[in-house]
């Protein structure tokens, strides 16, 4: 086939595909990145951070980008990746805590029952156990029976900090003292929540307790990704200190750069993604991403209003980040979805409710479209 050909075919049959830019992707936790990154990919779509003796620069530029998420998340001397996304992130996550365990006998893995899944890919990757834990009143995990289900086989804690289904905050603070009390590792992914909470004070919002330096916090993972208008895919993980990435890392002859320490899962990786990061995290700074966390809160907190006042229409919880569940008192969560997605609208399906994430692709007038339709679909009953 000519080019031509081969480009006119993908233009048809990519012609369906929902695209944030469209405005109907509502259930995303990925957004469109910052212009600037696809300026920046253009220029370095052939480099491989996975072999950074061929570029130093590429190195020093990841250094540099782990060290600004470090410092957003308070501990700006993280030792730290860039990685393919929160999945990746989770699975070295709990590696590092397997590697450095004090005794075989510790396998067990804890981490509440609205965990993401990825952390039970880990533990099954890992020949670990999950013992998933409840969530407490607010939904968040309940600090005391995590601390009554910890005994001398407890590996490892999990926590959420901006839950997949509600974006919701587990209390990091009690967590990490009960790791520590009793000496396990303790992980928390951020992924969603990672470049939302080190903004929301200064934009305006309550904000809990967060940050690698926290006490008993043992690493944290955030992806650009999502919130952080990184290119897909642009991960993080963050160590507290060396002794864990140590444990994960594999030392490599054969690169260009001579016995090379590799710590990610992947060999080849996107040097693309890294610059990309790191160009954008130059170009919005920290007052960029305040803006933006204080415009995604606003909209999903008018959303909320607006919600609630559509006849039958009732939120799961009042939203702590910028991600929003709701449900009909009649109408099933399941045949909502299904209407609102023959209309075009891509929401999230979870067990008897909706979710919105209010990402930056998301504007005010899109979501008014919606709402409108929302309202006709509810009153066709
Ligand atoms: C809390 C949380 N952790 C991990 C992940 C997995 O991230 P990824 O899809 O980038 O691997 C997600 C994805 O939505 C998530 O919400």
């Amino acid at each position: 086939m000519t080019e031509t050909k081969i480009l006119q075919q993908l233009e048809r049959r990519l012609k369906t595909t929902l695209r944030f830019r469209h405005g109907q992707v509502l259930g995303s936790m990925c957004s469109e990145p910052d212009p600037l990154a696809l300026r920046v990919i253009r220029r370095t779509w052939d480099l491989n951070a996975g072999d950074p003796g061929l570029s130093p620069a590429l190195a020093e530029l990841e250094r540099e980008a782990v060290s600004w998420m470090g410092a957003f998340w308070k501990w700006p001397q993280a030792v730290g990746r860039m990685v393919g996304g929160g999945t990746e992130a989770n699975i070295l996550a709990l590696w590092s805590a397997r590697e450095t365990r004090l005794s075989p006998k510790r396998t067990r893995v804890l981490a509440s029952v609205s965990r993401h899944f990825s952390v039970d890919k880990a533990v099954r990757l890992l020949g670990l156990e999950l013992l998933p834990v409840a969530l407490d009143a607010d939904g968040r995990l309940d600090p005391d029976k995590l601390e009554a289900a910890i005994d001398d086989r407890t590996l490892a804690i999990v926590a959420s900090a901006g839950s997949t289904s509600l974006g919701l905050v587990d209390d990091l603070g009690a967590l990490g003292r009960i790791a520590k009390r009793h000496g396990v590792y303790f992980h928390v992914d951020a992924s969603f929540g990672g470049f939302v909470l080190p903004f929301l004070e200064e934009a305006g919002f309550d904000c809990p307790v967060f940050g690698l330096d926290l006490e008993g916090v043992s690493s944290v993972c955030l992806d650009p990704h999502k919130m952080g208008r990184g290119p897909i895919p642009s991960g993080c993980i963050l160590w507290k200190d060396s002794r864990y990435p140590d444990a994960v890392s594999t030392e490599v002859g054969y690169l260009s750069g001579g016995l090379t320490r590799l710590t990610t899962l992947t060999g080849t990786r996107p040097g693309a993604s890294v610059a990309a990061v790191w160009a954008v995290l130059n170009k919005l700074g920290r007052s960029g991403y305040v803006a933006l966390v204080k415009e995604a809160m606003t909209l999903t907190l008018w959303l909320a209003e607006k919600l609630v006042n559509i006849e039958g229409i009732r939120l799961v919880r009042p939203p702590e980040l910028n991600v929003l569940g709701f449900y009909h008192e009649r109408i099933s969560a399941d045949a909502l979805n299904s209407r609102l997605r023959q209309r075009g609208w891509a929401l999230s399906l979870w067990p008897g409710f909706l979710r919105i994430v209010v990402m930056p692709h998301v504007r005010r007038d899109h979501l008014r479209r919606f709402l409108k339709c929302l309202e006709d679909e509810i009153q066709r009953g």
